[in-house]
């Protein structure tokens, strides 16, 4: 892994998938996202993909090892050789010295990491309001961005779906691990010298350029 690795930070609902879409078009770099990985096993029913859904459900984390080793798989792959964009991982401690450790044994480490922030009832009103499409991914907002006919995705036509931990009460507990289990992260990074705070609450462009401004002036200084 030759390349800039990005580890996009931020509260549930705070638009880092949005984001991540945008961005590796413009840096040419893989999205790996282990929250959709998870999903993935999980419409293939694997075993791994049961077992995380029992956690996801309930707005819990997945257990550290089998994240790490489905995070570590992934990245190691040819792909990612030039670079990577990180969206929901690490998401702990544990995870980030896991990260840190298998990009220093390629010789590589973190670039930056974007902090997304977002109010807490921001983030309610978005994921309440979420849509995703079931046949390729894309994500919409029946208040922000809505699709132009109602439950049906403008990029392929694929049906539209509220996903199963979008309901209030587990998008609550979301916000009640990240702020337990991930925010411990944000010291982390800031004594690394890697954390740039990016007002999520902008519109989506003013988002993606403040990104790409952070991303493009950490890759130059590192
Ligand atoms: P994961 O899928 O990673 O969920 P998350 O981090 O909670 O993030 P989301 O996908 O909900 O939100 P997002 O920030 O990507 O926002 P989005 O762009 O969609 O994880 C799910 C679960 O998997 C976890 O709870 C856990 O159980 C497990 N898991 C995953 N990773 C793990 C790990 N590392 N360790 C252990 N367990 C793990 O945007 C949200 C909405 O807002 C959309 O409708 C969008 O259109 C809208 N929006 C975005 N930007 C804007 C804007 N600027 N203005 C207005 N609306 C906007």
């Amino acid at each position: 892994m030759s390349g800039t690795v990005v580890v996009l930070l931020g509260p549930p609902g705070s638009g880092k998938g949005t984001q991540a879409k945008r961005l590796v078009e413009v840096l040419g770099t893989p999205h790996v996202s282990s929250g959709d990985l998870f999903r993935h096993h999980l419409s293939q029913e694997t075993e791994l993909g049961l077992m995380a859904h029992s956690y996801m459900e309930d707005g819990e984390l997945v257990p550290d090892d089998v994240t790490v080793e489905m995070v570590v798989e992934r990245i190691s792959r040819p792909d990612c050789e030039d670079g990577v964009l990180l969206d929901g991982f690490p998401r702990t401690l544990n995870q980030a010295e896991a990260l840190k450790k298998a990009l220093a044994n390629r010789g590589h480490q973190v670039t930056v990491v974007p902090l997304i922030q977002v109010s807490d009832d921001e983030v309610l009103r978005r994921l309440t309001a979420r849509r995703v499409c079931e046949a390729c991914g894309a994500v919409y907002n029946l208040v922000f961005n809505p699709p132009q006919e109602e439950g049906v995705c403008d990029v392929c036509g694929g049906d539209l779906y509220q996903r199963e931990d979008d309901d209030p009460e587990t998008v609550n507990h979301r916000l009640y691990t990240y702020y337990k289990e991930t925010s411990p992260l944000i010291g982390y990074y800031f004594a690394q010298d890697l954390l740039v705070e990016i007002d999520g609450e902008q519109s989506f462009k003013a988002v993606s350029e403040d990104l790409l401004r952070a991303i493009g002036e950490a890759a130059k200084e590192s």
